[in-house]
């Protein structure tokens, strides 16, 4: 296991799948015998932009491990950040605090930066339109835990494939197995960017971009839809023309879900999936969230005890 955790990239199939055993063992343990396991360790959670479900999971999952948090969830307001200290030395003045600094960062590309500064691990908790490695560890466990494989899959994008970073983060993830074919299904403005294309076409893994619901495949093994986000648009007007081109309805799930399709979202959803999808049994957007508590706690475990 590598220590610190940027990219998906950095994983490969016996990774990813030795991760999940760790995963698997983990909820099988009582609590009482995970609760010393980074005792005396200090986790820092250092967020620079909103977070409900990725502050809150990490921050659950070290102290579950016994570890001591120091936690900012407004950095941009509440940190030296607003003096103009910059995130290089930032991370160097947590470095004396820390054994491991959790960050998300509004510029893609901003973990990398403090990665390449610090003397401790650094977890990627979203870094602009870049990646989230640990929402795609969640969700490919989650994938994995119902369709018991990471290979020969046929999934859905929907949404923002441009700037979901969680997206960047799956397709990396599931380029490791063989046989995957991914469709993506999103606003012209709102494609993968070419810089990514050239990345995955050079991987194991088929890309094929739809402009309508009517080219959704048949008997998908997921469905993963997500939000158009507001916040990455440089103009409202631009987020307005596409913010709900797609919507998950009940109406598309009885006419292109198959009887195992798994329905996910990374959250937080802003009207592109109808809440009567909530009642179906393949949707998991709610019922997953659990898993990104162990896999965060199997990555802690990983990184700090071994
Ligand atoms: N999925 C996700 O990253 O949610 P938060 O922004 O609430 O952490």
């Amino acid at each position: 296991m590598e220590k610190s955790v940027i990219s998906l990239d950095q994983f490969d199939a016996k990774s990813i799948l030795s991760l999940f055993k760790e995963v698997g063992r983990i909820k099988k343990t009582p609590f009482k015998k995970l609760q010393n396991i980074l005792k005396a360790k200090v986790v820092g959670l250092l967020f620079f932009e909103p977070s409900s479900r990725t502050f809150s999971s990490h921050c659950l999952a070290a102290k579950k491990l016994g570890a001591i948090t120091i936690e900012f969830q407004n950095m941009m307001t509440t940190s030296s950040t607003v003096k103009g200290e910059t995130l290089e030395d930032t991370i160097k003045v947590f470095n004396n605090y820390c054994d491991l600094i959790i960050m998300r960062h509004p510029q893609m590309g901003a973990a990398k930066r403090a990665f390449d500064v610090s003397s401790v691990p650094i977890i990627n908790a979203g870094d602009g339109a870049g990646e989230h490695p640990t929402q795609a560890l969640m969700d490919l466990y989650t994938i994995f835990e119902h369709h018991k494989k990471l290979d020969h899959l046929t999934g859905l994008f929907s949404g923002d494939i441009l700037y979901g970073r969680t997206v960047h983060s799956i397709i990396r993830g599931l380029s490791y197995f063989p046989g995957n074919t991914l469709y993506l299904l999103s606003p012209r403005q709102l494609r993968l960017s070419t810089e990514d294309k050239s990345i995955f076409a050079k991987r194991k893994i088929k890309l094929i971009e739809i402009e309508t619901e009517k080219e959704i495949p048949a008997n998908c093994h997921f469905w993963y839809w997500t939000r158009v986000q507001k916040e990455r648009f440089k103009s409202l007007a631009d987020y307005e023309k596409v913010k709900n081109r797609f919507i998950l309805t009940e109406k598309l799930v009885k006419a292109k879900a198959g009887k195992k399709t798994l329905l996910m979202h990374p959250l937080p959803r802003v009207g592109e999936v109808e809440i009567k999808v909530d009642e179906d049994k393949r949707a998991v957007y709610f019922s997953g969230l659990k898993n990104g508590v162990y896999v965060r706690m199997a990555l802690l475990k990983l990184i700090l005890t071994k």
